[in-house]
């Protein structure tokens, strides 16, 4: 491959801020490489809208990185993984495109009692029910957290909500729990209050898995980045005023 082409962009979308804890995972694998952040505030929650809009949405997303000169995409959310990465795949085969999905099966492999949280779209789309089958341990609860995002995206972690939400939700579960599969890119940032609400329990999450997976296309495709540079970082949002946000969370 061209170095030109090496020295290209990783584009990185989701519908909003969650994407960064899996930006952090992909700057921490790959510091070599260019990254360049959207996240569409503006649209959020994918979790609660349906299938075809979450893909016409990111397909939007793809394709104006890969026009921009992208030479991958991650897609750092679950919930347009699972509605749209089939068929990104399919509109841009000769590129690679990661998508991220809840992590059951090193959470499986672990043993115990896991509950898994994502958005209602991620929990009723196919993709699940197969991993879910495929992995699923003999004990485990799937919680869908609508309305859980919005709270992120209004940038107060430590509002009083965010831990009267998780009460309401999941409170009852307190105790019975050893891991916690967090399948929205939104729910690592809330890893804290998770706990103060479920007690001692292990989390599980798809961005180091997704970062190893987004080295080992790279590698396939010859488009690692040259290492004399070290790599750089930019951020972008539909709600321009949610970048700091999304900065605030990365330097996190
Ligand atoms: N962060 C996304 C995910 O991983 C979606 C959140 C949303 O917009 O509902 O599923």
């Amino acid at each position: 491959m061209s170095e030109a082409v090496k020295s290209s962009f990783i584009g990185v979308f989701d519908s909003g801020a969650g994407g960064i804890s899996v930006l952090r995972a992909l700057v921490a694998e790959l510091p070599h490489e260019h990254f360049r952040y959207f996240g569409d505030s503006a649209h959020a929650p994918y979790g609660d809208l349906g299938e075809e809009r979450i893909r016409e949405l990111s397909v939007e997303h793809a394709t104006r990185m890969i026009n921009e000169g992208a030479k991958a995409i991650v897609i750092a959310c679950n919930t347009a993984t699972s509605a749209a990465a089939q068929y990104l795949r399919e509109m841009f085969p000769e590129l690679p495109i990661i998508g991220i999905e809840p992590a059951l099966k090193p959470a499986a492999l672990a043993g115990g009692r896991i509950l898994v949280l994502a958005t209602e779209a991620t929990v009723h789309l196919e993709k699940y029910h197969v991993l879910a089958a495929t992995y699923g341990a003999d004990d485990m609860t799937t919680v869908a957290c609508s309305g859980l995002v919005e709270l992120i995206e209004a940038g107060n972690l430590d509002d009083p909500a965010i831990e009267a939400y998780l009460q309401e939700k999941i409170g009852h579960l307190r105790g019975q729990v050893d891991s916690v599969v967090l399948g929205c890119t939104h729910y690592p940032f809330l890893k804290r209050q998770i706990s103060e609400v479920l007690g001692d329990v292990a989390f599980f999450d798809g961005a180091e898995g997704t970062a190893r997976n987004l080295r080992r296309r790279l590698v396939e495709h010859d488009l690692l980045a040259p290492e004399e540079e070290i790599g750089t970082v930019s951020l972008a949002s539909s709600i321009p005023g949610q970048v700091e946000l999304y900065q605030r969370l990365l330097n996190a």
